[in-house]
């Protein structure tokens, strides 16, 4: 059975410019999700909704580290959305410039709708798949049921937000729907974060499953 190893990372975007930090509710997710890549060695890992970068490049630190054979793809417009609020150019511009210093030849942004990417990706093809757009429930379980088919065979899907409540969020509902069908493991802190496995496991589940307690309290505090 695989290990499960923490690392102690330095996250080199947050040096290049603090702001890919301040907006995002994401932060409290960032080792978990360095650890996985470095456990879990996706071969292509797709985000859809990236903003400030916070989430795609603390993946990407993770491949750069680990020197991975993965390919790394950010999907966005860079205009925002209901619950981000529109933004400006800037914020691509920054993030764009991040990419290619720090992450050259692996990390891709396509400036372009959820919708109109999908014709980039083979069906199966998608080791990693994280969804974290438009919050509303009709929005997430459009994303998710539009980019399924694009994940391979033990394949993960990674949800934000399936704590919050209010605010128009939905991200929770269709979250209790998927692990009433699919082996799952979540975290309930920085507004959740859910790890979905619809498209069976293998040995590192199990490695997963088995600590999860631990690794749950672990993670919730870094
Ligand atoms: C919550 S933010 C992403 C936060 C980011 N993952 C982080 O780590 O902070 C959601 C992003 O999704 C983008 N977005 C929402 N719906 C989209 C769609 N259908 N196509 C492309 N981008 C979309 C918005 O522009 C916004 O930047």
């Amino acid at each position: 059975m695989t290990d499960w190893n923490p690392f102690s990372p330095t996250f080199e975007y947050e040096h290049i410019d603090a702001r890919t930090l301040q907006h995002s509710a994401w932060v409290g997710h960032r080792r978990f999700s360095y650890d996985l890549i470095r456990f879990y060695r996706p071969r292509l890992f797709v985000e859809l909704g990236t903003h400030w970068g916070a989430s795609f490049f603390s993946m990407c630190q993770a491949v750069k580290d680990g020197a991975l054979p993965t390919s790394c793809y950010a999907v966005d417009t860079w205009v925002g959305d209901g619950h981000t609020g529109q933004y400006n150019n800037e914020v691509y511009d920054t993030i764009s410039s991040i990419s290619s210093t720090l992450y050259p030849h692996f990390s891709h942004l396509l400036r372009t709708t959820f919708d109109e990417a999908l014709e980039q990706f083979e069906d199966g093809s998608i080791d990693l798949l994280h969804i974290d757009g438009f919050h509303q429930y009709e929005a997430v379980k459009h994303d998710y049921e539009t980019w399924l088919p694009k994940v391979a065979p033990n394949g993960i899907v990674l949800f934000h937000d399936i704590s919050i409540h209010g605010f128009g969020f939905g991200v929770w509902k269709l979250w209790g729907e998927l692990t009433a069908q699919y082996p799952s493991l979540e975290f309930a802190h920085s507004a959740g974060l859910g790890i979905l496995f619809p498209k069976g496991t293998t040995d590192q589940y199990d490695t997963l499953h088995l600590q999860w307690a631990e690794l749950r309290q672990k993670y919730a505090n870094t």
